[in-house]
């Protein structure tokens, strides 16, 4: 497949993101398009680094500084963004510097957030190296570290210059990441893909194996429709908020079991399952359409068991969440599978009774437990 060019638009200027196998190959020249800078600087994690050090380091020379840092989800908090901020500094970074963020959401995340802030703002560009990295999170801006109160709690809206989306990273990436990340392929169907929807379901097995052809298509097709949606709403004003299915929820148990039970993706997948029963009990989806998403969810593999909390402990992590509004819950529902309605409240005692349903149903007794986050 060729390498495709998307261009995504943001206030401070547009980006090109460049998907394709070889596409980190284009790094030096797609780098001086970006206009003159001082020096580069490699920010990613050792895991990342231990596959790649030796292509990376062919690919941006040696004089580019690399800078490592820990990128469990645990890690992802503002005593990360002061640590590389001061090895920054140490190294001599001054405001044109530019920086590359190499690895999966949370690098991104953390690096995004520092490119932000270190004086006031330097060049930023992605190299996602996750599933959940390439279709979701160099996408659109959106960058920041959790407090223990909860996830993406500080933050800032930093587009990148560039991204640069090469799907061999993922020859690389464990089993457990790889399958977390399409969960949020499947939300990018049930929001607003029936198609690729259908595919998912035809083609699972095949994506599972990590057939490079699927694996290609289905990469392009995300990335577009993150594209375009954060190019209508960069700021999340309205559109962009459909994004957010299954994330009212899944912040909420990443947050109860402070970051160390679940991937990302994982959390979102519950969070699916979640929001698909509550858009039956309130109506909105019939529960043919609800058993459609639960069982894509399902199939992709097992996921760690939901956390043993009251709804209310549940409710008040929710409440904490960047979506609520005037402390009232606010879920992005499914109408169909492609269509969603955003900014949908839902009662407390809505969310209980699905809650305390879940936990009972039987449901449960198909996922099995995986083993906690030792990373
Ligand atoms: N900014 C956004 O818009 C946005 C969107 C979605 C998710 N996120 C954030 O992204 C984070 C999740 O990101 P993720 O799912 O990419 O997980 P991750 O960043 O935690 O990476 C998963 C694991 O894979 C390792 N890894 C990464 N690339 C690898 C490779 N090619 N080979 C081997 N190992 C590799 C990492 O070191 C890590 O251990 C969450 O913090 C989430 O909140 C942000
Ligand atoms: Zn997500």
């Amino acid at each position: 497949m060729a390498i495709e060019r998307i261009r995504v638009r943001a206030r401070s200027g547009s980006y090109d993101v460049l998907c394709g196998k070889g596409v980190l190959a284009r790094a030096p020249r797609e780098l001086s398009h970006l206009g003159k800078h001082t020096k580069v600087f490699l920010l990613s994690s050792p895991h990342v680094w231990k596959h790649w050090d030796k292509k990376l380091r062919r690919t941006f020379g040696r004089d580019a500084k690399v800078i490592l840092f820990d990128d469990r989800e645990a890690a992802k908090n503002l005593s990360t963004v002061g640590n590389v901020c001061r090895q920054l500094v140490r190294a001599g970074a001054d405001r044109q510097a530019v920086l590359v963020a190499i690895g999966g959401g949370v690098v991104g995340d953390v690096a995004g957030f520092v490119a932000a802030s270190y004086l006031r703002g330097v060049s930023l560009v992605h190299v996602p190296t996750t599933l959940v990295a390439q279709v979701d999170s160099s996408i659109g801006g959106k960058t920041g570290v959790n407090l223990r109160e909860g996830k993406n709690l500080v933050g800032a809206f930093y587009p990148p210059r560039l991204v640069l989306s090469d799907p061999r990273f993922l020859e690389t990436l464990p089993n457990r990441d790889y399958r977390s990340g399409l969960y949020e392929v499947i939300k990018y169907g049930a929001i607003g893909d029936h198609a690729l929807f259908v595919y998912l379901e035809k083609n699972l097995e095949k994506l599972l194996r990590r057939d490079a052809q699927s694996l290609a298509w289905i990469i392009a097709r995300c990335a577009r429709a993150k594209a375009r949606v954060v190019s209508l709403d960069e700021r999340e004003s309205g559109l962009r908020e459909v994004l957010n299915f299954g994330h009212t929820f899944a912040h909420a148990i990443e947050t109860v079991t402070r970051y160390r039970k679940y991937l990302h993706g994982e959390a979102v997948a519950w969070g699916m399952i979640v929001a698909a029963a509550l858009s039956e009990k309130v109506a909105v989806l019939e529960p043919a359409g609800v058993a459609r998403i639960v069982r894509l969810v399902l199939r992709v593999g097992s996921l760690p068991r939901l956390p043993q909390v009251s709804a209310a402990k549940l409710i008040s992590a929710m409440r904490a969440d960047k979506k609520s509004r005037g402390g009232r819950l606010r879920f992005v529902l499914a109408r169909g599978i492609g269509t969603v309605v955003a900014g949908k409240e839902i009662p407390d005692s809505v969310v209980g009774a699905v809650w305390a349903g879940l936990r009972e149903d039987t449901l449960l007794n198909w996922p099995h437990d995986t083993q906690p986050l030792t990373r």
